[in-house]
């Protein structure tokens, strides 16, 4: 009995926590949302950044792995940052209007950075750049789906 009653009790709490969560959701404007997904963009271009500049042998490739390896964490990110339709920023509404395209890129991005960091492992710098210069699909979402301000 007193099982149960620690259990109905910790479910209590479990619920509570819950619902004290839901207001901070509610409360996601539109700007959220646009800087949510904007600062994922932003640490796409850091991760990418430092690869040009291992690349360009500015600095030692020591961190390739673990480099390639976040990028394609915040390619998962980048995912489903664009699901909900909150027009602004640098998107254009061919996004929502052409939405299966448009996840087909994305999805399309997770798989080719998810490789990358496989290049990463086995290939080593020639092959990740390689495929960062020729594969990744940065610029072909842009030129699709991003409006430059
Ligand atoms: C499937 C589409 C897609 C892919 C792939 C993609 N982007 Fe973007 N990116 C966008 C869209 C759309 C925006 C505009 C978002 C906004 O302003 O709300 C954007 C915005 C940006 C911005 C501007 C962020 C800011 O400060 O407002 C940067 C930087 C950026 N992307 C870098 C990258 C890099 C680097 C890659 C590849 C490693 C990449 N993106 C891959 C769609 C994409």
């Amino acid at each position: 009995m007193t099982g149960l009653v620690k259990f109905v009790g910790g479910f209590a709490i479990v619920a509570a926590m819950a619902m004290s969560a839901m207001p901070l959701v509610a409360r996601a404007d539109d700007k959220d949302v646009i800087d949510y997904r904007e600062n994922i963009m932003k640490s796409l271009d850091a991760q990418t950044a430092m690869l040009g500049m291992m690349a360009s042998t500015q600095v030692e490739p020591v961190d390739l792995i673990s480099t390639t390896r976040s990028l394609a964490l915040i390619a998962k990110q980048a995912q489903h940052s664009f699901d909900a339709k909150v027009l602004g920023g640098e998107a254009k509404p061919e996004i929502w209007a052409n939405y299966a395209d448009f996840k087909k890129k994305m999805d399309d991005f997770v798989v080719k950075t998810a490789e990358m960091e496989q290049d990463a492992k086995t290939g080593g710098l020639p092959v990740v750049m390689e495929k960062m210069v020729d594969v990744l699909t940065c610029k072909g979402c842009h030129d699709a789906y991003r409006a430059k301000k």
